[in-house]
Formats: structure tokens, C-alpha cells, sequence
């Protein structure tokens, strides 16, 4: 399913990882309906049947979206924008209507994975650098990438406005006039890949995001194009 979505996909989304918290929820009797606490996970409520509340709080029953996009270069990481087309656009006017952001920033001229959702306490955990949620991008770059930049970015590089960047993973996969790469980052400064690697002197040709955490760009997603997150992906994002 590419590009428009296929409706009803969503709606099985959460499944088993939501039906084991909210259990666990109830057995704790942090769940009421209108005030009664609920002790029993068998017990039927429709949202409409009564106010449902979780550790005190009302339940939003709408349900959030996450959405897979392949970022086309070209296109803002953001929601508007007075000038530039942004990867809201990409998505049908259904989606649209969802209030769904980017979960990070991608460059206008990078390309890949970019997670959008209106859930956005997990997205926030997803980019908090205290997750340790990998972010994996593919590199093209001009110049020999060397051992020596490896060890670079092992050691954790200062840049040159003095900010101190953790340490980061290059692996080399071609090393020639033009060297390819991956780079692992657990944080995400604004142009970091290319900030780190310009001080190395290999500026960056190419960028393109393939992986956050344990969940991959589908790599049958043509660029542009985009679709739910399956359960399973989600519950990697989860387990974070
Ligand atoms: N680092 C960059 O330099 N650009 C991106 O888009 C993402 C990470």
C-alpha cells in the first residue's frame, strides 16, 4: 500500500502491546468509569457510556496515527510553511486532517525515513538523546572516508560552534574520491551528519535516513511515497 494509505490498516494498529497496558492499567484500578473504578479487564465500557478516566486523566478515545514516509528531497520537515512545499503535502487530505507532524527533521535535500504521527509523547521519547533511539543514515560523500574519521566519531566530536556530539558511529562502505557510509547518531542537532563530517573534510553529496530505532524504511516504498506503521513496528517504538 503506497502513497494513499489503505483505509482500515490503522485501526489495527495498537492490538496486543495496547491491550496488555490497558489491562495491567485496570488490574492496578487506575481506570474509572465515571469515577467508579474499574477492577475487572472483562468489564465493557463504551466511550460514550460514561467519562472514562486513566490515573485521574479523561481518555482521549481517538486513536493516533503513525505514518512511514520516503522523504523526496525537496520537501520541508514541518507542518507549514509561507515558501517551501513540506511533507505534509504528501499525504492525502484524510491524514492531513489527523494534525500529524514529523518526529525529527530531515533536511530539505535529504531523503528517507521520516516517522509522522500526532502521538506525541512517544514521538518526543523517540528524539530525547536520553533514549539512546539510534538513527541510522546513508552518506555519500566527497573524499576518502578514513579509520581516523571512524575513530572521530567514536570519541565524540566537538564542532565548531563548540558543541560536543556524543559518540557516533561511521561505518565505511566505500572509500574512494567518493566514499559512502553509514552514521549512527543518538541526537539530532540541526544538520549534525553534515556539520560533523564538512569537519572532516568529506562534505556530504548525499543524505539519506534508513533506520530509527529497530524500525527500517521499507524499502518498497517508493520516494514520496508512504504508509501506516505495522503493529509490530510500533512495538518496537514502544519497548524504547
Ligand atoms: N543530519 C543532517 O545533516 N541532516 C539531516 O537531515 C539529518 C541529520
Amino acid at each position: 500500500m503506497h502513497g494513499r494509505a489503505a483505509a482500515g490498516q490503522d485501526s489495527r494498529r495498537y492490538g496486543a502491546v495496547v491491550r496488555r497496558e490497558a489491562r495491567e492499567l485496570i488490574r492496578r484500578g487506575r481506570v474509572a468509569v465515571d469515577g467508579v473504578s474499574v477492577r475487572s479487564p472483562e468489564e465493557k465500557a463504551l466511550p460514550e457510556s460514561g467519562a472514562i478516566t486513566v490515573c485521574g486523566e479523561a481518555l482521549d478515545c481517538r486513536r493516533y496515527t503513525w505514518v512511514m514516509l520516503n522523504k523526496p528531497a525537496g520537501y520541508l520537515s514541518a507542518t507549514e510553511d509561507g515558501r517551501d512545499r513540506t511533507v505534509l503535502e504528501l499525504l492525502s487530505p484524510e491524514l492531513r486532517r489527523r494534525n500529524l507532524f514529523p518526529v525529527g527533521r530531515l533536511d530539505k535535500d535529504a531523503e528517507g525515513l521520516l516517522l509522522l504521527t500526532n502521538e506525541g509523547r512517544l514521538a518526543h521519547d523517540l528524539l530525547s538523546p536520553k533514549r539512546h533511539v539510534d538513527k541510522v543514515y546513508y552518506v555519500r560523500v566527497a573524499g576518502r572516508l578514513t579509520e581516523e574519521d571512524c575513530r572521530a566519531f567514536a570519541a565524540g566530536m566537538t564542532l565548531e560552534d563548540g558543541f560536543h556530539c556524543r559518540p557516533a558511529g561511521l561505518e565505511i562502505l566505500k572509500a574512494d574520491r567518493e566514499s559512502e557510509a553509514h552514521v549512527t547518531l543518538r541526537e539530532g542537532k540541526f544538520h549534525q551528519v553534515k556539520r560533523m563530517l564538512a569537519q572532516r573534510g568529506k562534505p556530504v553529496l548525499y543524505l539519506k535516513r534508513v533506520r530509527m530505532g529497530d524500525v527500517p524504511l521499507d524499502p518498497a516504498l517508493p520516494r514520496g511515497a508512504y504508509r501506516f506503521l505495522t503493529e509490530i513496528e510500533l512495538e518496537k517504538l514502544r519497548m524504547i
